[in-house]
């Protein structure tokens, strides 16, 4: 399944530096022609002869060990690469990536390669939960790193806990996943909008809806999985942010304007998920408003419509927009995408058991200008994003075509 796909895997210092002898061998097992760097702290709990007799090839640990005068070997290795691969990855390697140093083997060619980069971190649960590791791996994410998440259980720290090295044969399968064909977005930009505008009333409230931000961020995940280059554009959310994406945080409706029209050029496809608040407060108070009359009144002005702005902008972009519903969700979904100019709209009765805000499924219509494309019965929400963009891709090509 990997045959004529380089792997470089860099291999860190954690006792989960056996797992990775593992790895090496299922990756190699499947065909991929396997390029081991270890860390020298990696060195210390597996030696070096078992990854180079399970890869067949040499392991590379000191970036001055130059044995091929040819080339300069983290150059070398780097170009090789299909698939940048480091299980376990450290917080300290984690930290180095995110920050670009280059101080070792490892890290140095893993600055100079332009492979997609996937990371498998095991550590400590309170290291891997530290906010300094969170905010590294948050800062990877959004420039496109995929990670493989760490399970939980037993530690060999003795905690019990988030961030045991993935199991091999899982991030065997997330790799041979990316290699897979299937990859109908190949090519293409996707911007996904998702979660809840937040609009200021004073410094500690403000107006919001009941966004989780999971469908546009399964969205995003799909479309990137799917091979697309996806721009994330998130306000308030309560779901864990995909990896593999570029991600942007905004708050209001007025802020997630600007950041959509700034990216729409060189897009592909956008796909409006997002629960953007229709109206604002007419004054935002730069201190907290004191409780002093017996009533109060907030006055509030209309927000700027994202997708409309979107509508009347886009050049070749195939735009979907989704309309949360509560009745006549047919009559509305239609009418909001003629005004609003979009290709395909996707209504959710949010009244429905299993569709709508904050769970893991929806249920959901699909239109165009012709009227109803699809419907989707109850699913999960990955589920409807696969769907979805499988639906867009095609049109794509028969735009082409
Ligand atoms: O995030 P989850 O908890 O998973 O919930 C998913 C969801 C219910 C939020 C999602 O499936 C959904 O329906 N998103 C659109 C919600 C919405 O704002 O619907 P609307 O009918 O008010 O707006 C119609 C479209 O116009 C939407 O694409 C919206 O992003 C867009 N819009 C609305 C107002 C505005 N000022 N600007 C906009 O761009």
């Amino acid at each position: 399944m990997l045959s004529g796909k380089t792997i470089v895997l860099g291999v860190c210092g954690g006792i989960a530096a056996y797992k990775a002898a593992a790895l090496c061998s299922k990756l190699t097992q499947a065909g991929a022609d396997v390029r081991v760097i270890m860390t020298e702290s990696a060195a210390k709990f597996v030696a070096p002869l078992t990854f180079q007799t399970l890869s067949r090839n040499p392991v590379a640990i000191d970036t001055f060990d130059e044995k091929d005068p040819s080339v300069v070997a983290h150059i070398d290795l780097a170009d090789r690469a299909d698939l940048f691969l480091i299980a376990p990855a450290t917080a300290n390697m984690i930290a180095k990536i995110a920050l670009g140093l280059g101080d070792d083997m490892l890290s140095t060619t893993a600055l100079a390669t332009t492979a997609p980069i996937f990371i498998a971190p095991a550590m400590n649960v309170h290291m891997y939960a530290n906010p300094a590791v969170q905010h590294n791996m948050r800062i990877l994410a959004e420039r496109g790193v995929r990670f493989v998440e760490p399970g939980t259980g037993q530690l060999a720290c003795g905690y019990v806990g988030k961030g045991r090295l993935a199991e091999p044969e899982q991030i065997a399968e997330a790799v041979a996943a990316f290699f897979r064909g299937g990859r109908p977005l190949a090519g293409k930009r996707v911007l996904v909008t998702a979660g809840a505008t937040v609009e200021r009333i004073d410094p500690v409230r403000y107006l919001t809806n009941d966004s989780s931000g999971k469908m546009g961020y399964v969205i995003a995940a799909a479309a990137a999985a799917m091979g697309a280059d996806v721009t994330l554009i998130t306000g308030k959310a309560t779901a864990p942010l995909p990896g593999g994406v570029r991600t942007v945080r905004v708050e209001s409706a007025a802020q997630m304007l600007d950041a959509v029209l700034d990216r729409l050029d060189g897009q592909d496809i956008v796909i409006k998920a997002a629960a953007v608040a229709d109206y604002r407060p007419a004054q935002t108070f730069e201190q907290k408003i004191k409780k002093t009359e017996e009533e109060m009144t907030l006055k509030l002005v209309k927000n700027p419509d994202i997708l409309q702005a979107i509508g009347e902008r886009k050049t070749r972009q195939l735009v979907i927009g989704f309309a949360a519903e509560t009745h006549r969700v047919e009559e509305f979904a239609l009418d909001k995408l003629r005004r609003k100019r979009c290709d395909l709209l996707v209504a959710n009765d949010v009244t429905e058991p299993g569709a709508g805000f904050g769970i893991d499924t929806n249920i959901v219509r699909i239109f165009d200008a012709n009227g109803l494309v699809e419907a989707l019965p109850l699913m999960s929400k990955r589920e409807v994003a696969e769907r979805l963009l499988a639906l867009a891709a095609s049109r794509l090509e028969r735009e082409r075509e």
